[in-house]
């Protein structure tokens, strides 16, 4: 029986996406403590390199960083090369990057917004997936030879109408979560991970704008808090772990009960 925190990751090599802040940065330094050796990315340069320092400083790991933008098919292969010249397998893929937040209507949403939100968001994790899927898929690691872990959203699951477009992005990566598990069992797990509302980056790390969108669309959350970083980092940890081996195709989500029995985000029609 493998325990929790083993070093269940040693040998192995993790790439995560959007690793300069907020979750992927946990990730990183959650998926180091477990031993893996890390490809970490990001279009913020010098938040990555913050990010490997800590990683590098905390635990001695092997860090690789590659800034990339996700949405672009030229730069992903560069993240890929990279990797597989520095680390002979992946076995962990946490398609992490992503943008927010339109505050707009469906009806006034820029073309621009829509274009950039669901090709960082949607494209972006279909690209890096597509990408290292096609070496994940042969290697030897039993049972299972490598794992995909994407970020949704819970308002992917609700319909947000007041982030229209990062809405449709997430229903967009719960599809193709699903579509990947199916095309890559049984070789490769699939899942997501659906956050409810976390301070982080997405949100300027400003509590206070969260709150906001939080009142605006009259969200209620029955455990009575707001989400942290380490309650995604810790799903992260199990999802790259043996103890999830037998899952695939997933949306986990994680948010205090707000979509199964509290409010979700909703118009209210007078
Ligand atoms: N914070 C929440 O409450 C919440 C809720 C649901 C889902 N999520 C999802 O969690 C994921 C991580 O976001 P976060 O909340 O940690 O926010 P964050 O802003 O702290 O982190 C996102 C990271 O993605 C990077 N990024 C943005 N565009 C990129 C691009 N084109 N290429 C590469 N990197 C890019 C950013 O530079 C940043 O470091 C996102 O997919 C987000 O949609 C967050």
């Amino acid at each position: 029986m493998i325990k929790i925190f083993d070093k269940f990751l040693e040998g192995k090599g993790a790439v995560i996406t959007g690793a300069a802040s907020g979750f992927g940065r946990d990730d990183a330094l959650k998926l180091a403590e477990v031993g893996a050796n890390l490809v970490l990315s990001d279009v913020n340069v010098e938040g990555l390199e913050e990010t490997a320092q800590l990683v590098k400083s905390k635990y001695g790991s092997e860090v690789l960083t590659v800034q990339i933008d996700v949405s672009d098919s030229e730069q992903v292969k560069k993240l890929a090369k990279q990797a597989y010249a520095t680390f002979d397998n992946i076995y962990v893929l946490v398609n992490n990057a992503g943008v927010g937040i339109d505050f707009s209507s469906i009806l006034a949403v820029k073309e621009r917004i829509w274009d950039k939100t669901l090709n960082i968001n949607l494209k972006g994790q279909w690209l890096i997936a597509k990408t290292f899927c096609r070496k994940m898929k042969v290697q030897k690691f039993e049972p299972i030879a490598g794992k995909i872990i994407n970020m949704a959203s819970i308002a992917g699951v609700n319909i947000d109408p007041f982030i229209p477009v990062y809405s449709i992005s997430k229903v967009g990566v719960i599809a193709l979560t699903q579509l990947l598990a199916a095309q890559l069992a049984p070789k490769v797990t699939v899942n997501c991970v659906s956050p409810g509302y976390h301070v982080t980056g997405i949100y300027d790390n400003d509590t206070d704008l969260m709150q906001k969108t939080m009142d605006a669309g009259n969200v209620q959350t029955p455990l009575k808090r707001y989400g942290t970083i380490e309650d995604i980092s810790n799903i992260i940890v199990f999802l790259a772990s043996p103890h999830s081996d037998f899952i695939t195709g997933q949306n986990i989500i994680v948010d205090g009960g707000i979509t199964s029995v509290g409010t979700p985000s909703h118009l209210e029609f007078k």
